[in-house]
C-alpha cells in the first residue's frame, strides 16, 4: 500500500532498523524492488531524483509505483522525491502523488535551509506527505582532515537540534562522511559515528544515510568481468551500514549499486550473443540480479519481515 514515508520510518525509528530507499528511473527497477520486498516481507521506499523525473515524468513514475503497490497490497511503500532542490520541485512531486519529499537546501545557508524546509513541511503536512531535509555536505572524510575542516563539512549536532525543532521536519539526513557514486573514499572508509549518535540523541527522529551504496566485491567483479571499468571504486562496507543503523539511521539510500549491477548484466548478455536484440533477454537477467542484491541489502538493514 502506498503510504506516507513518515509512517514507514517512524516504525523503523521506534524498532531500531532501517528501510532501504532505492532509486528508480524506469519500470524494471521498480519491479525488481517490489519483487524483493514481496519475497522478504519488507517495507520499501522508492525514490526518484529530479533527473529521474526529467527522464520519465513525475506522474509516470507515480503511476508505475501506484500500479505495483496495488499488485503487492501487503507491502508498505512510500514514493519519495530524492534531493528536491526547490520548493516548487517538492510541490510538483506532491501534486503528482508522491507520499514523501526531500527538500535538499544543504547548499544554501543554514537560515535559508531552515526557511525552505519549513515552507515545504507546512505544505506537505497539510496533505499527509512526509518531509526529509539535509544538513552538512556529502563528502568523504579524508584520513588527514583536521577537526575544524570536518566541522565545516559534516553535520553540526547543535544546528541539527535547532533545525528539527524549528522546521518540524520528519526525517533528517546528517552528513557524516558519505558521498554519492562509486568513489566514496580515497583511503580507508571512515564515517563519523560519534557525530551521528549525538544528532540522534538531540533530534530523536528517523535519520537518513545518503551515499550508502556498498559496491560489494562480487558486484564490482561482475561489472569489470563483463568489460566495465571501476578502478578505484569504494563503497560503504556492510559493517558500517550496520553500525550506522545502531547509531540511529532508519533510511538507507542506494542507487549506485543497483545501476552497476543492472548494467553489468545487460553487458553480459550483449557480450554473450552479439546477435541478440530481444530487449527482454537483456532486461530480465538485469532485473533478477538487482532483485537479489536488494534482498541481500534488506537482510543487512533489518527490514525483512517488518511489513
Ligand atoms: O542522489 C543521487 C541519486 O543517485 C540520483 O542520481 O540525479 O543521477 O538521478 P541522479
Ligand atoms: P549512492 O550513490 O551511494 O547509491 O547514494 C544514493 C543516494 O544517496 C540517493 O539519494
Ligand atoms: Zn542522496
Amino acid at each position: 500500500m502506498l503510504i506516507n514515508g513518515n509512517d514507514i520510518l517512524a516504525k523503523a525509528h521506534n524498532e531500531g532498523y532501517a528501510v532501504g530507499a532505492f532509486n528508480i528511473n524506469n519500470l524494471e527497477m521498480a519491479q525488481a524492488i517490489f519483487q524483493a520486498a514481496n519475497e522478504t516481507n519488507s517495507p520499501i521506499i522508492i525514490q526518484a531524483s529530479e533527473g529521474a523525473i526529467k527522464y520519465a515524468g513525475a506522474k509516470m513514475l507515480y503511476r508505475i509505483v501506484k500500479t505495483l503497490s496495488e499488485e503487492y497490497p501487503h507491502i508498505p511503500v512510500a514514493l519519495h522525491l530524492d534531493h528536491g532542490t526547490t520548493v516548487g520541485s517538492c510541490v510538483k512531486a506532491i501534486r503528482a502523488g508522491f507520499t514523501s519529499v526531500m527538500i535538499d537546501a544543504s547548499h544554501h545557508s543554514f537560515e535559508e535551509n531552515k526557511d525552505m524546509t519549513k515552507t515545504v513541511v507546512d505544505i506537505a503536512h497539510s496533505v499527509n506527505v512526509g518531509v526529509e531535509a539535509e544538513l552538512g555536505r556529502l563528502m568523504g572524510i579524508e584520513d588527514n582532515i583536521v577537526v575544524d575542516e570536518m566541522d565545516a563539512v559534516l553535520v553540526n549536532p547543535n544546528e541539527a537540534e535547532e533545525f528539527v525543532k524549528y522546521t518540524k521536519v520528519d526525517y533528517l539526513a546528517p552528513a557524516i562522511g558519505t558521498s554519492h557514486g562509486a568513489f566514496k573514499f580515497k583511503g580507508e572508509p571512515k564515517l563519523d559515528f560519534d557525530r551521528l549518535a549525538e544528532v540522534k540523541r538531540r533530534c530523536n527522529i528517523p535519520l537518513v544515510l545518503h551515499g550508502a551504496s556498498a559496491i560489494p566485491e562480487y558486484v564490482r567483479e561482475r561489472f569489470e568481468g563483463t568489460g566495465g571499468d571501476l578502478k578505484g571504486s569504494k563503497g560503504v562496507p556492510f559493517d558500517f551500514l550496520k553500525e550506522s543503523i545502531k547509531g540511529g539511521i532508519n533510511k538507507i539510500n542506494t542507487d549506485t549499486d543497483l545501476r552497476i549491477m543492472f548494467m553489468a548484466e545487460i553487458r553480459a548478455v550483449a557480450n554473450k550473443n552479439l546477435s541478440e536484440f530481444d530487449i527482454r533477454k537483456f532486461l530480465n537477467p538485469a532485473k533478477d540480479a538487482v532483485k537479489k542484491l536488494i534482498i541481500e541489502r534488506m537482510e543487512i538493514l533489518g527490514s525483512v519481515g517488518k511489513v
